[in-house]
């Protein structure tokens, strides 16, 4: 998809990512690979800013990060760039889990959003810095 061309995500397609507890990208599922635009091998191991949109708040990620480090689950709506400059809206749900060893992972199951959730966050991301 060309620059600044937004991908509609499928109400099949679910995205799916991990990082370490510092953001770093540990898994990424074939849905992330494909809209995104990079290849496995891309994606694991950088941290996931890789994919962060100019028009996200840094609010929003400050209260994503505040929130599954707590231990509680953050839902809210996300505006990803593609590899090639597109974008893409997903509804994102985050969370944090454990890993075998012990060390925190978080983990992050994105879905196709509403039009109107869209334009809300629009509308409300417009207004935070
Ligand atoms: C599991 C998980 C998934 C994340 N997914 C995204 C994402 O899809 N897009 C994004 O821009 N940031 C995502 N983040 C937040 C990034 O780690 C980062 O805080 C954000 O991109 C802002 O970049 P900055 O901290 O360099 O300002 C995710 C964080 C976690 C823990």
């Amino acid at each position: 998809m060309s620059h600044n061309q937004e991908i509609k995500l499928d109400k099949n397609t679910m995205i799916v990512s991990e990082t370490d507890h510092k953001g770093y990208i540990i898994y990424a599922n074939s849905d992330f690979c494909q809209i995104a635009g990079y290849s496995k091998e891309e994606l694991i191991g950088k941290p996931h800013n890789t994919v962060r949109h100019p028009d996200m708040p840094k609010a929003a990620f400050k209260d994503l990060w505040e929130t599954v480090s707590s231990g509680k689950i953050w839902n809210g709506m996300v505006k990803n760039k593609t590899k090639k400059g597109g974008y893409y809206w997903v509804n994102a749900t985050v969370y944090s889990s454990k890993s075998l060893d012990g060390s925190v992972r978080y983990i992050s199951v994105r879905i196709k959003p509403t039009d109107e959730e869209v334009n809300k966050a629009i509308s409300l991301y417009q207004t935070l810095d």
